[in-house]
Formats: structure tokens, C-alpha cells, sequence
């Protein structure tokens, strides 16, 4: 396994760097991740409130979890993860932002060219979709006056603009993403269990295109015997040590 120094000094050196983030990377924020003990999921069945399916069956129900989830965001701040990778973002003309979370915090850290694989919570759009609400569009209302919001347009259901189960992602934004990978010399993987796909194939695209990997999470997941350096911590301070070996 590769050293603290020997990452920072590709990270000096590089061109072009991705990072993959996931919910390990709001948890100092207060976000809980979802498959933690306390996750998410773990209180609620993910197939119970974040499908196509559930929508259908229980569109008051569905939207009751993300009008909390989105007061719970609502209340945090970004950490330091969230402000050394929006500030790489600024500073690193190659530098690529990807990431799995759909809560607003990286874009509130500053993010700029975000990948957004799964999303926004802040974003809406109609669930039938009307043509005029095929877009998504912000609707950063917390609480919603009224559950499930209505489409101005066709007086439908509003859904929230995410991923669920059962849903493909984005073609054009999965491919900037796969793109981003295949370019990268350094592909860090932080705060991801790295099980849901295919976000978490990026590592293996990038990993056969000749990219460095890097993992910074709390504990061992599925890629961890896969990267080529892995550091045990939380992302906040792995990061901002990184940080700081860079700019040495
Ligand atoms: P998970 O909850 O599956 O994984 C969170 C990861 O973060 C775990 O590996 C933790 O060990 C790690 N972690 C926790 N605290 C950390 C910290 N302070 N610093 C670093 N790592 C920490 O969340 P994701 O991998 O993001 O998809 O989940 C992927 C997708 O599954 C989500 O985007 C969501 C969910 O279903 C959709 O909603 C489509």
C-alpha cells in the first residue's frame, strides 16, 4: 500500500484527479449515512420509500421522508471535506467532482462542474412528466406547504429530481463521469460503502485506464483490497491533511 506522502506528491503532480463522494463524506456534518448503524436505510426500507413503485403506491408517504431529510440538511453545514474539495474544485483546472450525494452540500461548499450521479434534493420535477415539467426545476421550500406538492403546470405530482431504486442514471451525466474516470492519473474513492452501482464501477474504469486509487474512509469496504492506497480515518481530517502535504 502506498503512503500518505507518496499520494499527496501524485496529487501534486497530476493533471487530472477525480473524487467519488458518498454519504460517509456529510456524516461531520450531522448527515446520517445510509447504511450505517444509525443509516437511513436501516430505520426506513429503501424499497419501501425510494422507488418508482412507492411513489405510486404512497406519494404523501415518500415525500414526508425527503420534506425531513431536507430540514435535516437544511440545519447542517458543510465540513472541511465538503470546503477542500469545493476548493480543489476552484483551484485544480483538472480536477472532477463526482458525486452520489443529493444534498446540496458540496454545491453549498462551493462545488464548482459538479457530476451529480443521484441528483438533488432541492430539485423537483413533475412525476407524470407533463411536458412543461419534463425539466427538473429548484424548490428549495422546507417545510412543503402541501404533501405531495403539486406541478404548476399540470396540476400532477411533484417528485423530488433523484435516483431511486430501479431508475437509470443520467445517461449524459454517467458518461461525463465514466469519462472524468478514464482520464484520471489519481481516482480517489471518499466515504462510500461502494456498493451501489454504477457508481461504484468508476473505480474499476479507472483502475484499468492507469489511474492511482485512492480510498479515505472510516473502515475497510468492498474496494479496499482493490485501490492502491487506503486510509482509515474520518474524511475531514484525511483530507485536510492531504491537503495540506499538497500545498507543502
Ligand atoms: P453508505 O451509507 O452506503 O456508505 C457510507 C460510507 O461512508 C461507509 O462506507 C462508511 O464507512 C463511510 N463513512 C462514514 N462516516 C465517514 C466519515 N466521517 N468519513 C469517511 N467515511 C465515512 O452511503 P453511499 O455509499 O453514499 O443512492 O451510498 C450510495 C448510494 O446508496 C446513495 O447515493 C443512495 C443509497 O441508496 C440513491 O439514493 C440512489
Amino acid at each position: 500500500m502506498a503512503s500518505f506522502e507518496d499520494v499527496a506528491h501524485r496529487l501534486r503532480r497530476a493533471s487530472h484527479v477525480v473524487a467519488l463522494t458518498g454519504a460517509g463524506v456529510s456524516a461531520a456534518s450531522g448527515i446520517p449515512t445510509f447504511r450505517g448503524p444509525d443509516g437511513l436505510w436501516k430505520r426506513v426500507r429503501a424499497e419501501t420509500l425510494a422507488t418508482p413503485e412507492a411513489f405510486a403506491n404512497d406519494p404523501k408517504l415518500v415525500w414526508e421522508w425527503y420534506d425531513w431529510r431536507r430540514g435535516m440538511v437544511q440545519q447542517a453545514q458543510p465540513n472541511q471535506a465538503h470546503d477542500v474539495l469545493g476548493r480543489w474544485t476552484r483551484e485544480r483546472a483538472g480536477f472532477t467532482l463526482v458525486t452520489q450525494n443529493v444534498d446540496g452540500l458540496h454545491e453549498r461548499a462551493g462545488a464548482d462542474r459538479l457530476v451529480r450521479l443521484h441528483g438533488s434534493i432541492w430539485h423537483v420535477r413533475c412525476s407524470k412528466p407533463c411536458d412543461a415539467g419534463r425539466a427538473d426545476w429548484l424548490d428549495a421550500t422546507v417545510p412543503q406547504p402541501r404533501l405531495p406538492p403539486m406541478c404548476p403546470h399540470c396540476g400532477g405530482f411533484v417528485r423530488p429530481a433523484v435516483v431511486w431504486f430501479g431508475e437509470p442514471l443520467d445517461p449524459e451525466v454517467l458518461s461525463r463521469a465514466s469519462r472524468a474516470a478514464a482520464a484520471a492519473e489519481v481516482f480517489m474513492v471518499i466515504g462510500t460503502s461502494s456498493v451501489v452501482y454504477p457508481a461504484a464501477g468508476l473505480v474499476h474504469h479507472a483502475r484499468r485506464h492507469g489511474a492511482f486509487t485512492v480510498e479515505l474512509n472510516t473502515e475497510a469496504t468492498a474496494i479496499s483490497i482493490d485501490v492502491d492506497a487506503s486510509f482509515i480515518g474520518p474524511a475531514a481530517d484525511s483530507l485536510s491533511r492531504l491537503d495540506a502535504a499538497v500545498r507543502s
